[in-house]
C-alpha cells in the first residue's frame, strides 16, 4: 500500500543522513524543503524531495497537502500514563497553599496513585490507561516511554508494565516501558529503605527480564526520595538485569545524580530543573541525553529547566511531557513545544528538534522515528493551513494538526478530542 503526499508547503525535520542526536547550536538548524512530496510504502517513509522531482508513480492514495506542512510526529521520552484514578484534591490543597512536598508527607503524593493503583484490577488500569494513550496520539505522539512507579508493591509493579505491554501489543504507536519501582518508599518500608530496595533487585527485576516486562530501569533520586547512593545501587542492579538507566534527577534539589547517570552511561536525565555548572559541565560530550519536562514546571510553578544555558554550553536537550497525576495531568507535545518557547526561550527550531529526534534518542529509538528519513516509520503530522512553521509554538493552547498518520495510517479512534 503506497500513499503519495503533494504539494506539502514545508516538509519539517529533513534528515538525508542519519543522525543520533542534535547538540548546542545545531539545534538551531530545522532543515526543511519547501513545495514538496512525500511517498510512503507499507508504513515506511520511502521518498521525499521537491515537487519538480515528484515521481509519476501509480498510487492506491493521493494526499493534496496544499497550504500544509507534514513534521515527524512527537517523541515523548518520560511519561507515567499507566495509573488509577486522578488527584485533583492535591491540584486544589496547592492553590490553597500547601506545597508539592508537604502534601507528600501527609500521604498524598505518589503514595495516593499507589493506594488507588494497588486497588484497580489490571483490566480497570488498562481501560483507564488506553484514553490517555489515545488522547496523546490524537495529539500527535507518535512514540511514547511509559513508567511503572505507581505500584510499588511486586504484584502492583508487575501489573503496571503487563498494562504497558499489552498497550504495546494493541496500539501502532512505538511504547517503551521503564521500571521506576523506586519512585517513592511505600508506608509498609517505612522505616526500612534498603529493604524496599533490595526488594526490587532480588523479587522484580528477576521477573522483569523473564517476561521482557522493560528495557530502562528509573529511580527518582531526591532530597526525602532516594540518594545518590541508593541511585548507584539500582543503576547498577539494573545493568546486571540488562536495564538501561534513566533518571528522575535535580527536579527540587541538585544533590550529584547527574554525576551518578553519567558514570553509569544513563540514556537520559530527566527534569534538571535546579542545574548547577557542575552539572552542566559533567554531561559534555556524553552519551546522556538531558530531557526537560516545560508542563511540569508550569503545573507545579517550579523553576524551568535552565534550556538556554545548556544549549549554549553546546548540550542537546530533549522535551518531554511528564504525563503523571500528580505533578502533570497533561500529555500534550504541542503545549510542551510552546512552553519550552515561551518560558525557556528555545527557538521554533530548537523545540521541535528536541521533541522529536533529540526525544527519540533518549528512548533509543533514533533508528526509527524523529525524523524524515528513508526508512524511518511513516509517523507523520500534516498541520491545518499555516503560514510557518513557528505559528506551531505561536498559537498555543490551540491544536494546529489537522491529522496524524502512525505507521503510514490516519489516526482515528472515531471520537473527538
Ligand atoms: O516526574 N517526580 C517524580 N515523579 C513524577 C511525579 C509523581 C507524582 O506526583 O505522582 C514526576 O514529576
Ligand atoms: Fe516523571
Amino acid at each position: 500500500m503506497a500513499t503519495l503526499f503533494k504539494n506539502i508547503k514545508e516538509l519539517i525535520q529533513v534528515r538525508t543522513e542519519p543522525i543520533q542526536f542534535v547538540s548546542g547550536s545545531d539545534m538551531k538548524h530545522l532543515p526543511t524543503i519547501k513545495n514538496a512530496y512525500l511517498l510512503v510504502e507499507n508504513g515506511l517513509i520511502s521518498d521525499f524531495g521537491t515537487m519538480k522531482s515528484c515521481p509519476k508513480t501509480n498510487v492506491e492514495k493521493i494526499i493534496d497537502a496544499t497550504g500544509k506542512m507534514i513534521l515527524p510526529s512527537w517523541c515523548d521520552s518520560h511519561t507515567h500514563i499507566v495509573y488509577a484514578g486522578n488527584r485533583e484534591g492535591e491540584f486544589v490543597d496547592r492553590i490553597n497553599g500547601l506545597s508539592y512536598e508537604e502534601i507528600a508527607n501527609r500521604g498524598g503524593g505518589i503514595l495516593n496513585s499507589a493506594k488507588k493503583l494497588q486497588e484497580t484490577s489490571e483490566e480497570g488500569l488498562y481501560q483507564q490507561s488506553k484514553i490517555r494513550l489515545e488522547e496523546i496520539m490524537l495529539l500527535g505522539t507518535g512514540a511514547v516511554e511509559i513508567k511503572s512507579g505507581y505500584g510499588l508493591t511486586v504484584d502492583a509493579e508487575l501489573k503496571m508494565l503487563r498494562v504497558i505491554k499489552r498497550l504495546k501489543e494493541n496500539y501502532p504507536i512505538e511504547i517503551k516501558a521503564t521500571f521506576l519501582g523506586a519512585h517513592a518508599v511505600p508506608s509498609t518500608y517505612k522505616n526500612n529503605k534498603q529493604g524496599y530496595l533490595q526488594m526490587l533487585v532480588d523479587e522484580i527485576m528477576p521477573k522483569i527480564t523473564e517476561e521482557k516486562l522493560a528495557e530502562f530501569v528509573d529511580i527518582f533520586c531526591e532530597t526525602g526520595y532516594f540518594s545518590v547512593d541508593d541511585t548507584e545501587l539500582i543503576l547498577k542492579a539494573g545493568k546486571k538485569y540488562g536495564l538501561i538507566p534513566k533518571i528522575h534527577v535535580n527536579q527540587f534539589t541538585a544533590i550529584g545524580g547527574v554525576q551518578i547517570g553519567v558514570k553509569y552511561n544513563a540514556l537520559s536525565v530527566d527534569h534538571l530543573e535546579e542545574m548547577r555548572d557542575e552539572d552542566i559541565e559533567i554531561l559534555k560530550n556524553t552519551t546522556t541525553m538531558p530531557v526537560a519536562l516545560p508542563s511540569c514546571s508550569y503545573f507545579l510553578s517550579i523553576p524551568y529547566t535552565p534550556a538556554r544555558k545548556m544549549i549554549d554550553a553546546g548540550l542537546p536537550l530533549a522535551l518531554a511531557t511528564d504525563y503523571n497525576p500528580g505533578s502533570t495531568p497533561s500529555g500534550n507535545m504541542n503545549f510542551v513545544i510552546s512552553t519550552a518557547c515561551i518560558k525557556m526561550k528555545m527557538t521554533p527550531e530548537e523545540a521541535i528538534n528536541a521533541a522529536t529526534i533529540n526525544g527519540a534518542y533518549a528512548m533509543g529509538l533514533e533508528d526509527k522515528v524523529g525524523s524524515i528519513t528513508v526508512g524511518k516509520q511513516a509517523n507523520l503530522l500534516l498541520t491545518k493551513p499555516i503560514n510557518s512553521y513557528g505559528f506551531l509554538p505561536y498559537s498555543f493552547g490551540t491544536n494546529q494538526l489537522e491529522k496524524v498518520y502512525l505507521k503510514g495510517k490516519e489516526v482515528n479512534f472515531n471520537r473527538e478530542l
